[in-house]
């Protein structure tokens, strides 16, 4: 893990109301504030539905809560007539520190490709917040065997046109789409090989600097019992975290995972 301090996030997806995710935040505090946990050793992060960002934000803020929160997307566009988008301006007035882009199921109901995921990565960049830009594989590809080069290809266009600098401060998130939300978890050694790919191919499009700054997340059936050992890895620096982190006990315990 380097010098990177690991980033566990929490993606709640399309679940818990404004009113729930008040209960829940205030619990994830409260867990995380009786395990000890120090926000310089892991960052916790909750990536939350549009309409949860105001209230987690008053909380969050009110209560200083060691916990950054997101969006799970936004629009290419800045302003205008495009009905239902919210854009990056409007997510970093809610001083969100984080957004999802690129998350596979974007790409899988919303038909995004790597020049859109791109195309929104570049927009949360210019709004002065961190984007965690997903890529990953279906499980054709994986049987295939061609996932890592696949994976590269991806990464290719998502980042580019982005500097060296832009990328040093952004999150990569590696889910495979076999193992998001179906129980069935890559293992430490599927998710280094495709994490490590990725920080030689930053290294590669852009310098060894940036690719040891990047942080690399890996996502798809994380849980408390099973983040230990993916942490483990070099080039795992954080978990974006799907169905686990709805249960703010659970989700403390996966931010604490080098405590047990
Ligand atoms: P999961 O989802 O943890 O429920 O598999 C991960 C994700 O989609 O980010």
């Amino acid at each position: 893990m380097a010098n990177r301090t690991p980033l566990l996030a929490g993606n709640w997806k399309m679940n818990l109301n404004h009113v729930e995710a008040a209960g829940v935040v205030q619990k994830l505090a409260w867990t995380l504030a009786d395990m000890n946990y120090e926000k310089d050793k892991a960052e916790a992060a909750v990536i939350v539905p549009f309409t949860d960002i105001r209230v987690v934000q008053t909380i969050i803020e009110g209560d200083k809560m060691p916990i950054a929160f997101g969006a799970q997307d936004v629009s290419v566009h800045d302003a205008g007539a495009y009905t239902g988008e919210i854009s990056s301006e409007m997510l970093a007035k809610l001083n969100c520190r984080y957004v999802v882009v690129g998350h596979s199921e974007r790409r899988e109901y919303h038909g995004e490709d790597d020049a859109i995921v791109n195309a929104k990565a570049k927009k949360v960049l210019a709004a002065a917040m961190t984007p965690i830009i997903c890529v990953g594989e279906k499980l054709e590809i994986r049987k295939e065997g061609t996932h890592v080069a696949f994976v590269l290809g991806q990464i290719d266009g998502v980042l580019a046109g982005l500097t060296a600098e832009q990328v040093a401060g952004l999150v990569i998130a590696y889910e495979p789409v076999w193992a998001i939300g179906t129980g069935e978890v890559a293992t430490p050694d599927d998710a280094q090989e495709v994490c490590g790919a990725i920080r030689t191919r930053v290294g590669e499009l852009f310098d060894d600097a940036t690719a040891e700054k990047v942080r690399i997340q890996y996502g798809g059936s994380v849980k408390s019992s099973n983040v230990a050992d993916i942490m483990a890895q070099p080039d795992v620096d954080g978990a974006l975290v799907g169905g686990a982190s709805l249960d703010p006990v659970e989700f403390a315990r996966i931010v604490m995972f080098d405590k047990k």
